[in-house]
């Protein structure tokens, strides 16, 4: 009941939109689930036995994903391709965005949104009908390879960043892929079959590693995230190449037929990451509906005696291909979708989104005395050090899997995309300096200590700012083995502050890094966490550095002073125990009262701010109109009905901020909650975060809504999202810094 009557609610709502805002991003007049869930049905009332069997497996063809054409019926078969930052796989004429962990970064919804509507344009443009993103696996290990590609160490970032790359993507009636499920937080012992780690190779076993955590863990960590993804009407879920709980995730009847589609009401298809499947009848029982690339012979034609042997019911072959076509009706690319060019260049003047993007996830760590932004005027002679400075000796590289000693602008592996161009910090900052007349010196050959000893001593140097580009690569596939930068960055930077007393250190790293051999040295007077820009990172560093972009991006991660304050680590055995439960990242910190460096969601400002004025209220009543925008900013035709309940507002945060500085700029005010003690969470956890951006004095009044989930605890006992009783905390914060607090207020349950 609740459900129809929620669903009528939100047809209303959904004409709403269209009329009030003629979105320019909404291409697609997508059909509902129920719709789309009929018309697939009635297409697989025409499928023989083997053509549905079939249908199960993947099959040869264009893309990296191909599903089986069905020409009497004139299906021309589905295109899947590699997604998280752009169109993958080695594709011509493909945009290459700046990557999750950059996005995030940027903790702004709007460009979460507007990058995944830049890659879902590509993706249309070139006829692929599924792009194989968002990453959403949780940062629990620093050192994990795939970190660049999700959304960092929180499960709410990340599953707001996942639903908003949902539904950028599926907008443009491209199917989004929430991957990988459940709890691939490492490359290390991934797989089975093969040693995953080439610098210690495994020769001995070759099980893939378990994820090991219970109830409460998986729900309000790593479930999180995907659980966004199916509210936002995800099309796919890829599962993992682990096992979760001793069970490989690819045939877990637990996350995949009891989580994700009984709990979730999930009602697309599950699909293997590229060789996860082990198994044909396991799987399919388990939950997993189409086998990817599908050449190993398990599922497909394979499955025709399993049914005829009744150990497979049709009806759930029925339910596989059900589902695998849902997707593609909801979308409506069963209607003039465009067809199959993968090299057609549909990159439009995506450049300019990605500029913007780069610059936002830019983060200021550090600026003694407001060294930056420097001042062409007064600021005119400079000295760069450091291979990431300018371009790999190799080019961009084949697959990007490998670190090539130049500015690094993606990670990589599958999440990687070839890009048609990419511009380096160091030629961007010499096309200022022909602007600005500026004297600019560089050395990029990091290893020549002569040739940087030699310039720490000339005449010139004096006056100069010194600027030192250091990096750190990592790939699918492998862990990285430490923290610290690239080649000897660590020492390149202690060589040049030890003669400078103007250096500023430029990171470009994948995830975290460790910056403890120089970051207290009084030569090192700022800080720029630089990321993992994308191909505009030369245009978007010179912007930050000069002024002409107020840095505002906050780190998605901890960085800590110790690797072992992270209380995580890559398992080297089969087995990786959650243990740390709900405890990680800054909950982790705050947990163990440990000082990190740098603390998560820091970030600093050319300008300055003041806050205000905190307002509680209940949401629900049409008078609050910050409930009734979020519900209108979220619902689509395609969103998942069944879980959107718990979507709800039910509390509106309401503060002041005003920019007291000096220039234009943007503070991100992070919501975090205390619950009582019944929920046993840790001291404080994110709930709600926006991006402002404000003119010299100017003032804002936010909102920011509570939903009934983000009140909640997993209530492992009733198994149910459960409000506890008692007095919650409310703190608007610009960091997980308690020192960083601005507001605070409660409310009682
Ligand atoms: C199903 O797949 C099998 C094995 O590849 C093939 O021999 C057969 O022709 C296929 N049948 C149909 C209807 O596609
Ligand atoms: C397939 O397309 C052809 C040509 O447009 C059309 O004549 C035929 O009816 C279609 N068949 C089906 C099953 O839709
Ligand atoms: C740059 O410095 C000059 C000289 O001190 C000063 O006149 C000018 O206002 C500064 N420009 C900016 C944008 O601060
Ligand atoms: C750099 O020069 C300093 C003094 O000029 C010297 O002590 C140091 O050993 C040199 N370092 C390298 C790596 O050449």
């Amino acid at each position: 009941m609740v459900g129809n009557h929620l669903f009528v609610w939100f047809l209303c709502t959904f004409s709403l939109i269209v009329n009030i805002n003629s979105n320019e991003y909404h291409n697609v007049q997508s059909r509902t689930w129920d719709e789309a869930i009929a018309m697939a049905k009635s297409f697989v009332a025409q499928l023989t036995l083997e053509e549905k069997c079939n249908m199960t497996a993947g099959v040869k063809g264009a893309c990296v994903g191909n599903v089986l054409p069905i020409s009497r019926l004139n299906f021309t078969g589905l295109c899947f391709q590699d997604a998280p930052s752009g169109v993958g796989d080695s594709v011509q004429r493909s945009t290459a965005f700046p990557p999750g962990i950059q996005i995030a970064a940027s903790w702004d919804r709007d460009l979460f949104f507007k990058r995944a509507v830049a890659i879902g344009k590509e993706f249309y443009g070139k006829g692929v009908h599924f792009a194989l993103g968002p990453m959403m696996n949780i940062d629990r290990n620093a050192r994990h390879g795939r970190n660049w590609e999700g959304f960092g160490a929180d499960p709410y970032l990340s599953g707001e960043n996942a639903f908003y790359y949902v539904q950028g993507v599926q907008d443009q009636g491209v199917v989004a892929t929430a991957k990988h499920y459940i709890c691939n937080e490492q490359e290390t012992h991934r797989s089975f079959g093969t040693p995953s780690n080439k610098i210690q190779p495994d020769t001995t076993s070759y099980a893939a590693y378990s994820a090991n955590l219970d109830d409460k863990t998986i729900h309000e960590m790593y479930l999180w995230p995907f659980a966004s993804s199916v509210l936002a009407g995800v099309g796919s879920v890829m599962c993992s190449y682990n096992q979760v709980n001793n069970t490989p995730a690819c045939q877990n009847s637990k996350t995949l037929s009891e989580l994700l589609k009984k709990e979730l009401e999930f009602a697309g298809n599950v699909m293997s990451d590229w060789g996860a499947t082990k198994t044909g009848v396991e799987s399919v029982l388990g939950g997993l509906d189409i086998d990817m690339p599908g050449s190993d012979g398990l599922m497909g034609a394979a499955l025709v005696r399993a049914v005829e042997t009744g150990t497979i019911p049709e009806a759930r072959i029925n339910d596989m291909i059900t589902r695998v076509l849902a997707p593609y009706y909801l979308l409506r690319q069963d209607q003039g979708y465009p067809t199959l060019d993968l090299d057609r260049d549909a990159m439009g003047d995506n450049h300019k989104i990605n500029h913007q993007l780069s610059m936002a996830g830019i983060i200021l760590l550090k600026n003694t005395n407001n060294v930056l932004p420097f001042n062409v005027t007064t600021d005119n002679s400079f000295f760069v050090y450091g291979e990431a400075a300018g371009q790999s000796k190799h080019g961009f590289g084949e697959g990007g899997w490998l670190q090539l000693g130049g500015a690094i602008y993606q990670g990589g592996g599958s999440g990687y995309v070839e890009p048609t161009y990419a511009v380096d910090p160091l030629t961007s900052l010499l096309l200022k300096s022909r602007e600005s007349h500026l004297q600019l010196q560089y050395i990029t050959d990091q290893f020549d200590y002569n040739v940087i000893n030699a310039s720490l001593n000339a005449h010139s140097f004096n006056n100069a700012k010194c600027l030192v580009f250091i990096s750190s690569f990592s790939s699918e596939g492998f862990d990285r083995l430490d923290l610290h930068a690239a080649d000897n960055g660590d020492q390149l930077v202690e060589m040049v502050a030890s003669r400078c007393t103007n250096t500023i250190v430029i990171v470009n790293s994948v995830s975290q890094l460790n910056l403890e051999s120089w970051i207290d040295h009084p030569n090192i007077v700022g800080v720029i966490w630089s990321g993992l820009p994308g191909s505009e990172y030369g245009p978007a560093i010179v912007d930050v550095l000069f002024g002409d972009y107020n840095p505002g991006g906050k780190l998605v991660f901890t960085l800590a002073k110790h690797e072992s304050d992270y209380g995580t680590d890559i398992s080297p055995t089969h087995n990786s125990n959650y243990v740390e439960s709900v405890f990680l990242d800054y909950r982790h910190f705050d947990k163990y009262n440990i000082i990190p460096r740098y603390y998560f969601g820091y970030g600093l400002s050319y300008t300055t701010f003041s806050f205000s004025q905190l307002d509680i209220s209940k949401a629900g009543d049409d008078k609050h109109t910050a409930s009734s925008q979020y519900r209108q900013r979220r619902t689509r035709s395609y969103t998942n009905v069944g879980i959107s309940r718990l979507d709800e507002p039910v509390y509106e945060v309401t503060f002041t901020i005003t920019n007291i500085g000096k220039r234009q700029g943007s503070e991100v005010p992070q919501l975090y909650l205390g619950f009582p003690t019944e929920a046993e969470e840790p001291p404080k956890i994110l709930r709600g975060f926006e991006r402002v951006y404000l003119n010299k004095g100017e003032s804002k009044q936010i909102s920011l809504v509570l939903t009934q989930k983000d009140i909640s605890y997993w209530n492992v006992v009733n198994q149910k999202w459960t409000v506890a009783r008692g007095t919650y905390t409310v703190w608007i914060s610009t960091s997980a810094n308690n020192a960083d607090m601005k507001l605070q207020s409660s409310f009682n349950v």
